[in-house]
Protein backbone atom coordinates (compact mmCIF):
# COMPACT_ATOMS: atom_id res chain seq x y z
CA UNK A 1 0.00 0.00 0.00
CA UNK A 2 1.53 3.35 -0.89
CA UNK A 3 1.20 6.10 1.13
CA UNK A 4 1.36 10.15 0.75
CA UNK A 5 2.56 12.33 3.26
CA UNK A 6 1.62 15.23 1.54
CA UNK A 7 2.17 19.31 2.39
CA UNK A 8 3.81 18.62 5.59
CA UNK A 9 7.03 20.87 6.55
CA UNK A 10 9.85 17.70 6.33
CA UNK A 11 12.76 18.05 8.63
CA UNK A 12 15.79 16.33 7.97
CA UNK A 13 19.13 16.31 9.48
CA UNK A 14 20.57 19.08 7.26
CA UNK A 15 17.46 20.99 5.71
CA UNK A 16 13.38 21.76 6.83
CA UNK A 17 11.86 21.58 3.37
CA UNK A 18 7.89 21.58 2.73
CA UNK A 19 8.20 18.30 1.07
CA UNK A 20 5.89 15.49 0.53
CA UNK A 21 7.17 11.42 1.08
CA UNK A 22 5.68 8.94 -0.51
CA UNK A 23 6.04 5.45 1.48
CA UNK A 24 5.91 2.12 -0.09
CA UNK A 25 5.96 -1.75 1.29
CA UNK A 26 7.43 0.09 4.65
CA UNK A 27 9.74 2.29 3.20
CA UNK A 28 10.40 5.61 1.94
CA UNK A 29 10.15 5.94 -1.47
CA UNK A 30 10.80 9.75 -2.26
CA UNK A 31 10.69 12.58 -0.86
CA UNK A 32 10.06 15.96 -3.12
CA UNK A 33 7.97 18.43 -4.08
CA UNK A 34 3.76 18.72 -5.29
CA UNK A 35 3.51 14.94 -5.79
CA UNK A 36 0.97 14.07 -7.40
CA UNK A 37 -1.91 12.46 -5.06
CA UNK A 38 -4.04 10.42 -7.56
CA UNK A 39 -1.65 7.70 -7.72
CA UNK A 40 -1.66 6.42 -4.24
CA UNK A 41 -3.62 4.82 -1.95
CA UNK A 42 -3.59 6.75 1.04
CA UNK A 43 -3.10 10.62 1.57
CA UNK A 44 -1.96 11.71 4.65
CA UNK A 45 -2.67 15.49 4.98
CA UNK A 46 0.06 17.29 6.76
CA UNK A 47 -0.63 20.36 5.95
CA UNK A 48 0.58 22.81 9.13
CA UNK A 49 2.30 20.11 10.58
CA UNK A 50 5.71 18.94 11.21
CA UNK A 51 7.07 15.38 9.54
CA UNK A 52 10.34 14.12 11.17
CA UNK A 53 12.74 10.83 10.93
CA UNK A 54 11.08 8.59 13.89
CA UNK A 55 13.34 9.31 16.91
CA UNK A 56 16.11 6.29 18.39
CA UNK A 57 16.37 6.30 21.91
CA UNK A 58 19.83 4.39 22.20
CA UNK A 59 19.08 4.20 26.52
CA UNK A 60 16.51 2.69 28.00
CA UNK A 61 16.05 0.19 30.86
CA UNK A 62 12.69 -1.58 29.96
CA UNK A 63 11.72 -4.81 32.62
CA UNK A 64 15.31 -4.30 34.08
CA UNK A 65 16.12 -6.41 37.07
CA UNK A 66 17.38 -4.21 40.37
CA UNK A 67 17.68 -5.81 43.58
CA UNK A 68 14.11 -6.90 45.02
CA UNK A 69 12.50 -4.81 42.17
CA UNK A 70 12.13 -4.69 38.63
CA UNK A 71 11.56 -1.44 36.56
CA UNK A 72 8.23 -0.84 36.08
CA UNK A 73 7.72 -0.74 31.95
CA UNK A 74 8.17 -4.10 30.10
CA UNK A 75 8.63 -4.45 26.44
CA UNK A 76 4.83 -4.64 25.37
CA UNK A 77 4.03 -1.24 27.63
CA UNK A 78 7.37 0.22 27.58
CA UNK A 79 7.55 0.49 23.57
CA UNK A 80 4.19 2.01 23.67
CA UNK A 81 4.81 4.90 25.66
CA UNK A 82 8.10 5.06 23.35
CA UNK A 83 5.48 5.17 20.62
CA UNK A 84 3.63 7.97 21.73
CA UNK A 85 6.74 9.49 22.63
CA UNK A 86 7.87 9.66 18.89
CA UNK A 87 10.01 6.94 19.40
CA UNK A 88 10.22 4.35 16.73
CA UNK A 89 13.46 2.44 17.66
CA UNK A 90 14.98 1.94 21.26
CA UNK A 91 17.84 0.05 22.24
CA UNK A 92 17.36 -1.40 25.68
CA UNK A 93 20.76 -2.63 27.62
CA UNK A 94 20.83 -6.50 28.39
CA UNK A 95 21.95 -5.78 32.02
CA UNK A 96 23.22 -9.55 33.17
CA UNK A 97 24.18 -9.65 36.68
CA UNK A 98 28.27 -10.16 38.15
CA UNK A 99 26.62 -14.04 38.67
CA UNK A 100 24.99 -14.21 35.53
CA UNK A 101 26.68 -16.03 31.74
CA UNK A 102 26.56 -13.07 29.82
CA UNK A 103 25.26 -15.31 26.95
CA UNK A 104 22.56 -16.74 28.99
CA UNK A 105 21.14 -12.59 29.32
CA UNK A 106 20.82 -11.97 26.20
CA UNK A 107 19.02 -14.90 25.40
CA UNK A 108 16.65 -13.49 28.21
CA UNK A 109 16.82 -10.00 26.60
CA UNK A 110 15.30 -11.53 23.08
CA UNK A 111 12.63 -13.54 24.62
CA UNK A 112 11.70 -10.12 26.28
CA UNK A 113 12.00 -8.51 23.00
CA UNK A 114 9.51 -10.49 21.67
CA UNK A 115 6.89 -8.26 23.38
CA UNK A 116 7.90 -4.96 21.58
CA UNK A 117 5.15 -2.81 19.36
CA UNK A 118 8.19 -1.51 17.79
CA UNK A 119 12.01 -1.71 16.48
CA UNK A 120 14.79 -2.80 18.69
CA UNK A 121 18.36 -3.28 19.27
CA UNK A 122 20.21 -4.04 22.44
CA UNK A 123 24.07 -2.88 24.39
CA UNK A 124 24.91 -5.74 26.56
CA UNK A 125 26.66 -4.57 29.50
CA UNK A 126 29.85 -6.51 30.81
CA UNK A 127 30.70 -7.19 34.46
CA UNK A 128 34.36 -8.23 34.25
CA UNK A 129 37.12 -8.40 31.97
CA UNK A 130 37.01 -12.17 31.84
CA UNK A 131 37.77 -14.75 29.03
CA UNK A 132 33.70 -15.53 28.88
CA UNK A 133 33.20 -11.55 28.69
CA UNK A 134 35.73 -10.99 25.97
CA UNK A 135 33.66 -14.67 24.05
CA UNK A 136 30.25 -13.31 24.91
CA UNK A 137 31.75 -9.89 22.91
CA UNK A 138 32.33 -12.08 19.76
CA UNK A 139 29.20 -13.68 19.81
CA UNK A 140 27.29 -10.86 20.96
CA UNK A 141 28.37 -8.91 17.60
CA UNK A 142 28.11 -12.20 15.48
CA UNK A 143 24.18 -11.53 16.65
CA UNK A 144 24.16 -7.74 15.64
CA UNK A 145 24.84 -6.56 19.22
CA UNK A 146 27.97 -4.19 18.87
CA UNK A 147 27.76 -1.88 22.09
CA UNK A 148 29.01 -2.46 25.14
CA UNK A 149 28.63 -0.83 29.01
CA UNK A 150 31.38 -0.53 31.13
CA UNK A 151 30.61 1.10 34.69
CA UNK A 152 33.37 3.11 36.34
CA UNK A 153 30.54 3.31 39.33
CA UNK A 154 28.93 0.91 41.40
CA UNK A 155 31.59 -1.00 43.24
CA UNK A 156 29.12 -4.02 44.85
CA UNK A 157 27.85 -4.73 41.72
CA UNK A 158 29.12 -3.57 38.32
CA UNK A 159 32.40 -1.64 38.46
CA UNK A 160 35.52 -2.33 36.48
CA UNK A 161 39.08 -1.11 36.89
CA UNK A 162 40.73 1.03 34.67
CA UNK A 163 43.02 -1.76 33.69
CA UNK A 164 39.96 -4.08 32.94
CA UNK A 165 38.42 -1.20 31.29
CA UNK A 166 40.97 -1.27 28.73
CA UNK A 167 41.05 -4.73 27.86
CA UNK A 168 37.38 -4.79 27.04
CA UNK A 169 37.72 -1.47 25.17
CA UNK A 170 40.62 -2.78 22.58
CA UNK A 171 38.80 -5.84 22.22
CA UNK A 172 35.44 -3.86 21.34
CA UNK A 173 37.61 -1.89 19.14
CA UNK A 174 38.87 -4.97 17.00
CA UNK A 175 35.32 -6.01 16.72
CA UNK A 176 34.52 -2.65 15.38
CA UNK A 177 32.01 -2.28 18.21
CA UNK A 178 31.27 0.74 20.94
CA UNK A 179 31.85 0.94 24.39
CA UNK A 180 29.39 3.05 26.29
CA UNK A 181 30.51 4.42 29.67
CA UNK A 182 29.19 4.94 32.69
CA UNK A 183 31.86 7.70 34.39
CA UNK A 184 31.63 8.24 38.26
CA UNK A 185 34.57 6.86 40.60
CA UNK A 186 32.74 4.22 42.07
CA UNK A 187 35.07 3.70 45.07
CA UNK A 188 35.13 7.55 45.91
CA UNK A 189 31.37 7.64 46.21
CA UNK A 190 30.85 4.11 47.97
CA UNK A 191 33.50 6.38 51.03
CA UNK A 192 31.07 8.89 50.78
CA UNK A 193 28.46 7.28 51.27
CA UNK A 194 29.52 5.51 53.82
CA UNK A 195 30.00 8.49 55.62
CA UNK A 196 26.98 10.23 55.75
CA UNK A 197 25.02 7.13 55.94
CA UNK A 198 27.26 6.52 59.82
CA UNK A 199 26.46 10.01 60.39
CA UNK A 200 22.64 9.37 60.55
CA UNK A 201 22.21 11.35 57.37
CA UNK A 202 19.10 9.68 54.88
CA UNK A 203 17.18 12.55 53.32
CA UNK A 204 17.64 11.76 49.09
CA UNK A 205 19.54 15.58 49.18
CA UNK A 206 22.32 13.11 50.15
CA UNK A 207 22.69 10.86 46.89
CA UNK A 208 23.34 14.26 45.36
CA UNK A 209 25.89 15.43 47.66
CA UNK A 210 28.06 12.16 47.61
CA UNK A 211 28.48 12.13 43.76
CA UNK A 212 30.15 15.17 43.21
CA UNK A 213 30.11 16.42 39.76
CA UNK A 214 34.03 16.90 39.94
CA UNK A 215 34.16 12.79 40.25
CA UNK A 216 31.91 12.18 36.68
CA UNK A 217 34.91 14.83 35.23
CA UNK A 218 37.68 12.71 36.14
CA UNK A 219 36.02 9.37 35.74
CA UNK A 220 35.56 10.58 32.29
CA UNK A 221 38.87 12.35 31.67
CA UNK A 222 40.61 8.71 33.03
CA UNK A 223 38.66 7.42 29.60
CA UNK A 224 39.84 9.74 27.43
CA UNK A 225 43.13 8.01 28.13
CA UNK A 226 42.05 4.62 27.81
CA UNK A 227 40.20 5.92 24.15
CA UNK A 228 43.67 7.55 23.39
CA UNK A 229 45.66 3.96 23.99
CA UNK A 230 43.13 2.12 22.43
CA UNK A 231 41.60 4.10 19.61
CA UNK A 232 38.26 2.65 20.39
CA UNK A 233 35.09 4.19 19.66
CA UNK A 234 33.29 5.29 22.98
CA UNK A 235 30.56 7.40 24.23
CA UNK A 236 30.34 8.59 27.76
CA UNK A 237 26.47 8.03 28.53
CA UNK A 238 24.04 10.10 30.52
CA UNK A 239 26.21 13.21 31.07
CA UNK A 240 25.12 15.47 33.98
CA UNK A 241 28.25 17.35 34.65
CA UNK A 242 29.66 20.40 33.18
CA UNK A 243 33.29 18.73 33.71
CA UNK A 244 33.00 15.90 31.58
CA UNK A 245 32.07 18.30 28.40
CA UNK A 246 35.63 19.59 28.83
CA UNK A 247 36.70 16.16 28.77
CA UNK A 248 34.68 16.23 25.40
CA UNK A 249 36.62 19.42 24.18
CA UNK A 250 39.79 17.95 24.45
CA UNK A 251 38.58 14.54 22.60
CA UNK A 252 37.59 17.17 19.88
CA UNK A 253 40.97 18.58 19.94
CA UNK A 254 42.70 15.67 19.67
CA UNK A 255 40.64 14.12 16.91
CA UNK A 256 40.04 10.83 19.52
CA UNK A 257 36.41 8.87 18.61
CA UNK A 258 35.17 10.10 22.34
CA UNK A 259 31.13 11.20 22.09
CA UNK A 260 28.71 12.32 24.59
CA UNK A 261 25.66 11.62 25.15
CA UNK A 262 22.91 13.14 27.70
CA UNK A 263 19.20 12.89 29.09
CA UNK A 264 16.08 15.26 29.52
CA UNK A 265 16.18 14.94 33.11
CA UNK A 266 19.76 16.80 33.11
CA UNK A 267 18.73 19.78 30.95
CA UNK A 268 15.15 20.30 32.86
CA UNK A 269 15.32 19.03 36.38
CA UNK A 270 18.29 19.82 39.36
CA UNK A 271 19.01 18.88 42.15
CA UNK A 272 16.97 21.27 44.43
CA UNK A 273 13.85 18.80 43.81
CA UNK A 274 16.06 16.23 45.61
CA UNK A 275 15.56 18.88 48.47
CA UNK A 276 11.82 18.26 48.72
CA UNK A 277 10.20 16.13 51.49
CA UNK A 278 9.99 12.21 51.43
CA UNK A 279 8.45 10.47 49.39
CA UNK A 280 8.46 13.26 46.42
CA UNK A 281 12.07 13.74 46.45
CA UNK A 282 12.96 9.79 45.91
CA UNK A 283 11.19 10.21 42.58
CA UNK A 284 14.23 12.20 41.32
CA UNK A 285 16.96 10.26 42.00
CA UNK A 286 19.12 8.73 39.60
CA UNK A 287 22.31 8.16 38.82
CA UNK A 288 24.57 10.34 37.51
CA UNK A 289 22.67 12.80 40.11
CA UNK A 290 20.60 15.88 39.26
CA UNK A 291 22.78 18.67 39.57
CA UNK A 292 22.84 22.63 39.97
CA UNK A 293 21.75 25.34 37.58
CA UNK A 294 24.76 26.06 35.89
CA UNK A 295 25.35 22.36 34.84
CA UNK A 296 22.29 22.41 33.60
CA UNK A 297 22.87 25.68 30.99
CA UNK A 298 26.19 24.22 30.37
CA UNK A 299 24.78 21.35 28.70
CA UNK A 300 22.15 22.79 26.76
CA UNK A 301 25.12 24.64 25.15
CA UNK A 302 26.71 21.53 24.33
CA UNK A 303 24.23 20.25 22.36
CA UNK A 304 23.83 23.52 20.28
CA UNK A 305 28.06 23.20 19.79
CA UNK A 306 28.03 19.68 18.91
CA UNK A 307 30.33 18.98 21.84
CA UNK A 308 27.52 15.90 22.86
CA UNK A 309 26.11 14.53 20.09
CA UNK A 310 23.04 12.49 21.76
CA UNK A 311 20.16 13.13 24.07
CA UNK A 312 18.40 9.32 25.01
CA UNK A 313 16.05 9.20 27.45
CA UNK A 314 18.02 6.26 30.31
CA UNK A 315 14.66 5.51 30.82
CA UNK A 316 14.56 3.48 34.13
CA UNK A 317 10.86 3.65 36.04
CA UNK A 318 10.49 2.51 39.53
CA UNK A 319 6.98 3.70 41.23
CA UNK A 320 7.19 5.61 44.32
CA UNK A 321 6.04 2.16 46.44
CA UNK A 322 9.15 0.68 45.00
CA UNK A 323 11.40 3.87 45.96
CA UNK A 324 10.09 3.81 49.04
CA UNK A 325 10.11 -0.13 49.96
CA UNK A 326 13.31 -0.26 51.59
CA UNK A 327 12.79 2.69 54.10
CA UNK A 328 13.54 6.29 54.06
CA UNK A 329 17.09 6.03 53.14
CA UNK A 330 18.75 7.21 49.98
CA UNK A 331 21.18 4.29 49.80
CA UNK A 332 17.87 2.12 49.39
CA UNK A 333 15.96 4.15 46.65
CA UNK A 334 16.43 2.11 42.92
CA UNK A 335 18.24 4.87 40.75
CA UNK A 336 16.59 5.84 37.64
CA UNK A 337 13.94 7.90 35.92
CA UNK A 338 11.11 7.74 33.47
CA UNK A 339 11.76 9.39 30.15
CA UNK A 340 10.82 7.50 26.92
CA UNK A 341 7.62 9.18 26.55
CA UNK A 342 8.37 12.97 27.38
CA UNK A 343 11.85 12.98 25.80
CA UNK A 344 10.83 14.36 22.14
CA UNK A 345 7.93 17.39 24.10
CA UNK A 346 10.59 18.23 26.33
CA UNK A 347 13.93 18.46 23.95
CA UNK A 348 11.29 20.59 21.85
CA UNK A 349 9.90 22.95 24.18
CA UNK A 350 13.58 23.52 25.83
CA UNK A 351 15.13 23.96 22.08
CA UNK A 352 12.28 25.70 20.15
CA UNK A 353 10.26 27.42 22.80
CA UNK A 354 13.38 28.78 24.77
CA UNK A 355 15.23 29.39 21.71
CA UNK A 356 18.55 27.28 21.82
CA UNK A 357 18.41 25.46 18.85
CA UNK A 358 16.39 24.48 15.76
CA UNK A 359 14.82 21.55 14.62
CA UNK A 360 17.69 20.12 12.14
CA UNK A 361 19.37 19.68 15.53
CA UNK A 362 17.20 18.25 17.18
CA UNK A 363 16.51 15.71 14.71
CA UNK A 364 20.44 15.30 14.59
CA UNK A 365 20.34 14.91 18.25
CA UNK A 366 17.31 12.64 18.69
CA UNK A 367 17.24 10.55 15.53
CA UNK A 368 20.24 11.07 13.14
CA UNK A 369 22.87 10.65 15.44
CA UNK A 370 22.28 7.52 17.63
CA UNK A 371 20.93 5.46 14.96
CA UNK A 372 24.63 6.12 13.49
CA UNK A 373 26.48 5.51 16.62
CA UNK A 374 24.30 2.77 16.98
CA UNK A 375 24.94 1.18 13.40
CA UNK A 376 21.03 1.39 12.75
CA UNK A 377 22.08 4.09 9.63
CA UNK A 378 20.45 4.79 6.83
CA UNK A 379 18.20 1.93 7.89
CA UNK A 380 16.70 4.24 11.00
CA UNK A 381 17.36 7.92 11.37
CA UNK A 382 17.22 9.55 8.09
CA UNK A 383 14.01 10.00 5.39
CA UNK A 384 16.20 8.74 2.42
CA UNK A 385 14.66 6.96 -0.10
CA UNK A 386 15.10 3.23 1.10
CA UNK A 387 15.03 3.38 4.88
CA UNK A 388 12.29 2.05 6.98
CA UNK A 389 9.41 4.42 6.70
CA UNK A 390 9.67 5.07 10.35
CA UNK A 391 8.01 9.33 10.80
CA UNK A 392 6.23 11.67 13.32
CA UNK A 393 4.27 14.07 12.78
CA UNK A 394 3.88 16.77 15.25
CA UNK A 395 1.77 19.09 15.52
CA UNK A 396 2.90 22.98 17.04
CA UNK A 397 -0.65 23.86 17.68
CA UNK A 398 -1.41 21.13 19.68
CA UNK A 399 -0.71 21.17 23.88
CA UNK A 400 0.85 17.93 25.42
CA UNK A 401 0.35 17.10 29.29
CA UNK A 402 3.28 15.85 31.05
CA UNK A 403 1.38 14.62 33.96
CA UNK A 404 1.37 10.59 35.17
CA UNK A 405 -2.16 10.74 34.67
CA UNK A 406 -1.87 11.32 30.52
CA UNK A 407 0.90 8.81 30.33
CA UNK A 408 1.28 5.16 29.12
CA UNK A 409 4.37 4.43 31.33
CA UNK A 410 3.47 2.04 34.73
CA UNK A 411 5.77 4.30 36.50
CA UNK A 412 3.10 5.74 39.01
CA UNK A 413 3.91 9.57 38.91
CA UNK A 414 5.58 11.89 36.51
CA UNK A 415 9.13 14.06 37.35
CA UNK A 416 7.33 16.53 35.56
CA UNK A 417 4.01 16.82 37.10
CA UNK A 418 2.43 20.11 36.26
CA UNK A 419 3.86 20.53 32.80
CA UNK A 420 1.89 21.88 29.71
CA UNK A 421 4.18 22.13 26.93
CA UNK A 422 3.64 23.48 23.15
CA UNK A 423 2.48 20.82 20.29
CA UNK A 424 1.43 17.49 20.51
CA UNK A 425 2.22 14.11 18.76
CA UNK A 426 -0.37 13.46 16.08
CA UNK A 427 0.79 10.37 14.22
CA UNK A 428 3.63 7.73 14.41
CA UNK A 429 4.65 5.58 11.59
CA UNK A 430 6.53 2.71 12.24
CA UNK A 431 7.56 0.46 8.64
CA UNK A 432 4.79 2.70 6.87
CA UNK A 433 2.31 1.52 9.79
CA UNK A 434 0.21 4.17 11.51
CA UNK A 435 1.37 2.93 14.96
CA UNK A 436 0.35 5.98 16.93
CA UNK A 437 -2.97 8.35 15.62
CA UNK A 438 -2.14 11.18 18.56
CA UNK A 439 -4.55 9.47 21.26
CA UNK A 440 -3.95 6.14 20.82
CA UNK A 441 -0.77 3.42 19.80
CA UNK A 442 -2.35 1.47 17.21
CA UNK A 443 -0.74 -1.88 17.28
CA UNK A 444 -0.11 -5.20 18.97
CA UNK A 445 2.61 -6.62 21.27
CA UNK A 446 4.84 -8.71 19.17
CA UNK A 447 5.22 -6.46 15.81
CA UNK A 448 8.53 -4.89 16.74
CA UNK A 449 11.41 -6.65 14.93
CA UNK A 450 15.46 -6.91 15.88
CA UNK A 451 17.46 -4.79 14.26
CA UNK A 452 20.86 -6.05 13.76
CA UNK A 453 23.63 -3.50 14.00
CA UNK A 454 26.57 -2.61 11.18
CA UNK A 455 30.00 -1.90 11.77
CA UNK A 456 30.01 1.80 12.04
CA UNK A 457 32.89 3.26 9.94
CA UNK A 458 35.31 6.25 11.44
CA UNK A 459 33.91 8.10 7.99
CA UNK A 460 30.48 8.23 9.55
CA UNK A 461 31.36 9.06 12.98
CA UNK A 462 32.90 12.18 11.20
CA UNK A 463 29.94 13.65 10.56
CA UNK A 464 28.85 13.56 14.28
CA UNK A 465 31.26 16.37 14.65
CA UNK A 466 29.82 20.00 13.84
CA UNK A 467 32.37 21.84 11.94
CA UNK A 468 32.79 24.85 13.53
CA UNK A 469 30.80 25.66 16.09
CA UNK A 470 32.98 23.00 19.03
CA UNK A 471 35.59 25.94 19.23
CA UNK A 472 33.44 28.41 20.09
CA UNK A 473 32.32 26.28 23.37
CA UNK A 474 35.60 24.56 23.77
CA UNK A 475 37.92 27.67 24.84
O1 LIG B 1 20.09 5.94 37.62
C1 LIG B 1 20.21 5.37 36.55
N1 LIG B 1 20.77 6.00 35.55
N2 LIG B 1 19.75 4.12 36.38
C2 LIG B 1 19.82 3.33 35.23
C3 LIG B 1 21.08 2.54 35.12
C4 LIG B 1 22.22 3.32 34.54
O2 LIG B 1 23.21 3.50 35.22
O3 LIG B 1 22.13 3.75 33.39
ZN1 LIG C 1 24.59 4.19 33.81
ZN1 LIG D 1 21.05 3.59 31.91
Amino acid sequence: MAILIKGGTVVLTSMIAPFDVLIDEGLIVATGFDMDPSDHDVVYDARGLLVMPGFVDMHTHFDLPVGDFRSSDDFDNGSAAALAGGTTTFVDYISPSREQDPLDAIQEWFEKGKTSRTDFSFHLTLTDASERSLLAMEKAVALGIRGFKVFQAYPDRLMMSSREIERVMAKAASLGATIFVHSEEGELIERLRQGEHKAGNRAPIYHSLTRPSSSEGRAAREILELVHRTRCTTVIVHISASEVLEVLCDAARLGLPLYGETCPQYLWLNSRFLEAPWPQAAGYVCSPPLRTLPHLDRLWDALLSGVVQFVSTDHCPFTPAQRTAAGMDFTKIPNGLPGVEFRFPLMHTGAIEGRRFGLTRLVQLLSTNPAKICGLYPKKGTLMPGADADLVIWDPEGVTSLNDSDQISRCGYSPYEGMMVQGSMLAVFSRGQLVFDGENVACEPGRGEFVPRRAVSQKLLKTLRLEDYPWAFCR
